[in-house]
């Protein structure tokens, strides 16, 4: 075959492949064994004999031009191999990383772990209680018995005559005392529930915080300057505090407490109802009808307890004039605390 067309025809086929694999092949096809220049090569033999030397010397040249051609095209091809594999796993380090926000504790979450804290340092344990709570302790057992007109006031969710979601943490008060014996020192704080309608300082779920100290002596001077000392640490400033008679059908004599209203000053607002007191907690000394039913002996021992309003504490603390805030889940809301 002319040297010229064999040397067109590979270079036809080499421009028009591009992978290695191919090029592998047309190298085969060239040089293997039974390769076209192979063959040409062999052929040489059965040409005359002085036709011999130039169409070997024209073939090797050739051959050293295919090779060669070959070569580059490989090269080639690897350099493309290798730009495209740094072009796709290109880093850009000017990038922004992506941040990942971490959520914060919710601040009703803070507000408990803060009452905590506070009681912990005073001696007194953590406790809790089901949600799912039945009549005997949410009312019966905190002496408001079937006829009680207290029940109703606590707009109650029932799931059957006889088990209702709590509707304040005083069940827990019994839970301890049948467990324990005096000297009880505990809070306890837990979600409470009332189909209450909702408005600005009202929803049907809500946190409680429960409180009872009972031993012997125990007088309402030392609940009057216990919650003094808590509040006063709660808020960090000296707050008014105002002590008003109240009634709770397991607490004798009642009160609630009110604080002076840190949003208004006292002024006035839409969170204290234009009263300037926040009504924030109710407390009283524990009635021996409640002791009866826990076998406590209330000739023996005395004792006080209190509810607070955790939604209503962080209120204060934070300035918030809504407690629907809580639990809208608004981030923006939230990531605030
Ligand atoms: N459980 C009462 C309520 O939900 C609050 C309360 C009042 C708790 C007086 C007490 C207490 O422990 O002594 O309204």
């Amino acid at each position: 075959m002319e040297i010229e067309l064999i040397k067109k025809d590979f270079g036809d086929k080499l421009d028009a492949l591009n992978e290695l694999k191919h090029l592998d092949d047309l190298r085969i096809e060239y040089f293997g064994k039974k390769g076209i220049l192979t063959q040409e090569l062999k052929n040489i033999g059965t040409l005359p004999p002085e036709e011999r030397s130039l169409r070997g010397k024209n073939l090797n040249e050739l051959k050293n031009i295919l090779n060669k051609t070959l070569q580059d095209k490989n090269n080639l091809i690897l350099d493309e191999i290798m730009t495209n594999s740094i072009e796709k796993e290109k880093i850009d380090v000017t990038l922004p990383g992506r941040w990942k926000t971490i959520g914060t504790k919710h601040i009703v979450e803070q507000v408990i772990s803060r009452i905590e804290e506070i009681f912990i340092s005073m001696g007194f344990t953590v406790e809790e209680g089901p949600e799912i709570e039945t009549c005997y302790y949410n009312f019966e057992a905190l002496n408001i018995p079937d006829y009680h007109p207290a029940r109703d006031e606590h707009d109650t969710f029932f799931f059957d005559p006889e088990h209702i979601l709590r509707t304040q943490t005083s069940p827990v008060q019994i839970r301890t005392m049948e467990t324990m014996k005096p000297p009880v020192r505990i809070i306890a704080p837990g979600k409470c529930y009332r189909s209450d309608d909702i408005d600005p300082s009202h929803l049907p779920m809500f946190h409680q915080i429960e409180g009872l100290y009972i031993d012997e002596g125990v007088t309402f001077a030392d609940l009057k300057a216990t919650l003094e000392l808590f509040l006063t640490e709660l808020f960090r400033k000296k707050v008014k505090l105002r002590f008003r008679p109240s009634y709770f059908p397991f607490t004798e004599p009642s009160a609630e407490v009110d604080v002076n209203c840190i949003i208004c000053d006292g002024k006035g607002c839409r969170v204290c109802s234009n009263k300037g007191w926040l009504e924030i907690l109710g407390c009283g000394m524990v009635d021996p009808e409640v002791y009866k039913k826990v076998g406590y002996d209330s000739e023996k021992y005395t004792g006080w307890a209190f509810g607070i309003g955790v939604e209503r504490i962080a209120m204060q603390l934070s300035g918030i004039p809504d407690i629907r805030y809580f639990y809208e889940n608004d981030k923006r809301f939230l990531c605030q605390y």
